[in-house]
């Protein structure tokens, strides 16, 4: 799956599921992300994935066969510049996530990974992206909006919850 991206450096990306031997380079994305899109991405003010906590997320994307858990990343060469999952909580339901790295955001990644992943998840019978996001995050607001794709927002304490519907 090559992609190529208006505008983008680089011209070409490749979008694949992850795969054992993507653990050294998924570890050195998650290092390079800065702490506003770390806090964006999980939520968590003061996480950072550096060190143990950055060990457990590499774990968690790589490490462990969850078959109910779709990672693709989006590939530069060997590095790579944006990670999208979702996680399938059955009843046609999976919740999403996506984080692209901050040099490379506003350059159509994410919508690319969406696509990707919205094909996986109709192909396993899901109808819904569900998924947190925080009060302002414009980025992700806007992506989910234009995805074309019938979108439920519902503010809640934390932040705002959000259903993208896949398939009626
Ligand atoms: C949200 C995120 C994944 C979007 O990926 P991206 O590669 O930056 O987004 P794209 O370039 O594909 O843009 C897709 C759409 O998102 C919106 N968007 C992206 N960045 C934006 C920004 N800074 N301001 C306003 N809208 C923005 C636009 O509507 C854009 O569509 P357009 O280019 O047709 O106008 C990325 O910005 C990111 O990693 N943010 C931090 C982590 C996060 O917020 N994750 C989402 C929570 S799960």
């Amino acid at each position: 799956m090559s992609t190529s991206l208006d505008g983008a450096r680089p011209a070409f990306l490749l979008f694949r599921v992850v795969q054992d031997g993507d653990r050294g380079a998924v570890r050195a994305f998650l290092d390079r992300l800065s702490p506003s899109t770390v806090e964006k991405r999980y939520l968590q003010r003061s996480l950072r994935l550096t060190g143990p906590a950055g060990d457990r997320e590499v774990n968690r994307l790589v490490g462990r066969h969850e078959p109910r858990r779709v990672v693709v990343l989006a590939l530069d060469g060997t590095d790579v510049r944006g990670i999208g999952e979702f996680f399938d909580e059955s009843l046609g339901r999976a919740d999403l996530g996506l984080v692209v790295e901050d040099g490379y955001q506003g350059r159509g990644i994410g919508r690319a990974l969406l696509r990707r992943l919205e094909k996986l998840a109709l192909n396993r019978g899901i109808r819904a992206f569900t998924g947190d996001m925080a009060y302002g995050n414009v980025g992700a607001a806007g992506l989910l909006r234009g995805a074309g794709r019938p979108l439920q927002t519902r503010v809640g304490s934390g932040g705002v919850q959000f259903t993208l519907v896949l398939q009626a």
